[in-house]
């Protein structure tokens, strides 16, 4: 037997008891007398008691131990005279009277604690000793309730889980694929799915009615905290169903695992259009913790002189609460330039500051009456005290910049409440955007959304400036400024998904080779049908408060794509690359 209990079950009433116990060395405490070792298992740790005295042999082998050893330990359950409330088993040792040690261990390369000294490298290339840290297995078990939850909450709704293949063909969802050479098929390809979204769609016209899938998808992207190249969806697909119907099954499984994870109950979501969220927070995934909306100043600021101000398309601001006092000339300085950085690309930074006594300072005084500047305070419900921030130029532009500026405050002013859960629909997204690089529409959610019914007629009638403001039925579910999900309801026409295919610059062969089967699916009776996937990484982010989703993920890539403890990708044999077709790169190199 390796064991009797786990490391963290032993209370104050087991005292008495004889135990045997597994686990991992966490630490250990040679008080001349006495030796103590805190053993661990994923369950808890449990102090474990040596007696130089009454069993020096044992204690003397116990003081030879080192971090991480694997041990069994039999003993008698006592109180301790030192009690440990901050542990749940702090009651209670255990009086040891055998120990064997079951494995050694290496020294290892980080301390095993809640915070450790291992940076990120190091963690991933080690992973199964990171995994033994509080955060990270906290993380995982969590990950692991969440999909159980999912599972009970969509199958009480009726939905089946169905799997999809892997090994298929393009599916477009706006990134690149990874694709697997075929032994098989000389010189063709097979491509990892970016989601299951041609499949669940397929599952539909065979009558399948509700389905998910708690999915592996794979894309190759650039990577940032809360993108992998291979991450996971949860995946649905709905038939005969309205938009409606679909955001309110998918506000229930949200609330469901927000009840079910954290005891939060969430109200209803609020829901709002694509231009209003750009309109008002520059973003189409607005953070609600904090407010900051946008003000719109053209009409306040035009016409006065200032050329910067009158010949931009927009003038926009927002007013930070409080805050005139904490910024100087050289803070403001650094935030101009910080702004002035390529990755957001402002030309210029406007601020006005009323102050608490009421004066007022600018950087655009010589332009404007006092009473005109006194006048702005009103668009912001500006009080004294505050700041406001203004940009202006192009309206694109200047918005996604002033959307940082806003996400910055919120950053620097710490104004986000811990625990602090903002869920919001944004719906009604464009349903094509115009690519004036490659001088094409590409699908703003993917080339399955359809249009909102009023627009149908349109999109099948109108011309190309008609095409650019259509409308989708599609929808995103944004939590905390992170999209966690996307999904939108389906065309399930054949010369509506044709037509889009023409938009989208396809040809009518290319269309044909790549989306055939679906288009010819739709020719056997496809029922109307919509859905949804979540990202599910960033979903248990979300719920505990993270930005980045890696420790989530139990074996996660770094930022270059790398699995540093497989140590992949990694070059293949030469025989391998024959038998693949793929030996005529390697010809030409040599
Ligand atoms: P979409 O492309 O919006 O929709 O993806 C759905 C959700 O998946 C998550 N996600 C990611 N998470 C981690 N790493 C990534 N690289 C990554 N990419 C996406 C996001 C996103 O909201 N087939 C459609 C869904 C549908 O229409 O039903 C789709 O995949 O949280």
């Amino acid at each position: 037997m390796y064991r009797s209990h786990d490391c963290g079950v032993l209370r104050i009433e087991h005292v008495g008891q004889e135990v045997t116990l597994s686990g991992w060395l966490q630490a250990s405490r040679n008080f001349g007398g006495l030796t103590f070792i805190d053993l661990r298992d994923r369950y808890g740790i449990t102090q474990l008691v040596f007696n130089q005295e009454e069993r020096k042999d044992l204690a003397e082998q116990a003081n030879k131990l080192g971090r991480e050893f694997v041990l069994r330990a039999t003993g008698i359950v006592r109180e301790r005279s030192n009690k440990n409330p901050n542990r749940p088993t702090g009651d209670v040792e255990i009086d040891v009277h055998t120990l064997e040690v079951l494995n050694a261990s290496k020294t290892p390369p980080f301390t095993i604690e809640d915070e450790t000294d291992g940076g990120e490298e190091l963690r991933m290339k080690y992973r199964y000793m990171d995994i033994r840290r509080n955060p990270v297995k906290e993380n995982l078990i969590f990950r692991s309730k969440l999909s159980l939850e999912t599972r009970k909450y969509l199958s009480d709704n009726n939905f089946i889980e169905v799997e999809t293949p892997n090994l298929i063909k393009s599916t477009p969802e706006g990134a690149r694929d990874f694709v697997v050479p075929s032994r098989m098929n000389e010189g063709q390809f097979y491509a990892l799915p970016q989601s299951p979204q041609t499949f669940k769609q397929i599952l539909m016209v065979a009558g399948m009615d509700r389905y998910f899938q708690i999915v592996k998808c794979f894309r190759d992207e650039d990577l940032r905290a809360d993108r992998q190249p291979e991450f996971t969806q949860i995946d649905c697909e709905m038939s005969f169903v309205t938009r409606d119907d679909i955001l309110e099954t998918f506000e229930g499984l949200t609330k469901h695992l927000f009840k079910t994870t954290l005891n939060v109950d969430l109200p209803d979501f609020p829901r709002m259009s694509y231009d209003e969220a750009m309109e008002r927070y520059g973003s189409d995934k607005p953070d609600l913790r904090f407010d900051m909306e946008f003000v719109l100043l053209n009409e306040h600021t035009k016409g006065h002189g200032f050329s910067v101000f009158d010949d931009a398309e927009l003038v926009v601001g927002i007013c930070v609460k409080g805050k005139a006092g904490s910024y100087s000339n050289k803070d403001i300085k650094k935030l101009t330039e910080w702004m002035q950085r390529p990755q957001i690309g402002a030309k210029g930074l406007v601020y006005v500051k009323y102050n608490a006594d009421k004066t007022i300072k600018s950087s655009i005084g010589k332009f404007y009456t006092d009473e005109q500047i006194a006048g702005w305070k009103y668009a912001f419900g500006a009080e004294d005290g505050d700041i406001v921030f203004i940009l202006s130029g192009e309206e694109e532009k200047t918005r996604k910049q002033l959307n940082e500026l806003r996400l910055e405050m919120a950053r620097v002013h710490d104004l986000i409440k811990p625990g602090d859960f903002k869920p919001l629909w944004v719906i009604d997204f464009p349903l094509l955007e115009w690519d004036e690089d490659s001088n094409r529409f590409h699908a703003m959610h993917h080339p399955f959304t359809a249009p909102k019914q009023e627009d149908e007629a349109r999109m099948l009638n109108g011309d190309h400036e008609t095409m650019k403001s259509l409308r989708a039925d599609a929808y995103d579910l944004v939590i905390n400024g992170s999209e966690i999900g996307g999904g939108s309801i389906r065309i399930h026409d054949r010369a509506l998904q044709s037509k889009n295919f023409d938009l989208l610059g396809f040809s009518k062969e290319e269309a044909e080779a790549q989306f055939g089967f679906l288009m010819g699916a739709f020719e056997f009776g496809a029922p109307p049908h919509g859905g949804i996937a979540f990202g599910f990484d960033r979903l248990c982010a979300v719920l505990n408060g993270q930005a980045s989703i890696r420790d989530f993920i139990a074996f996660p890539k770094n930022n270059q794509g790398r699995d540093m403890m497989i140590d992949a990708p990694s070059p293949i044999a030469k025989e391998q690359l024959i038998e693949l077709s793929l030996d005529l790169k390697l010809e030409e190199k040599e």
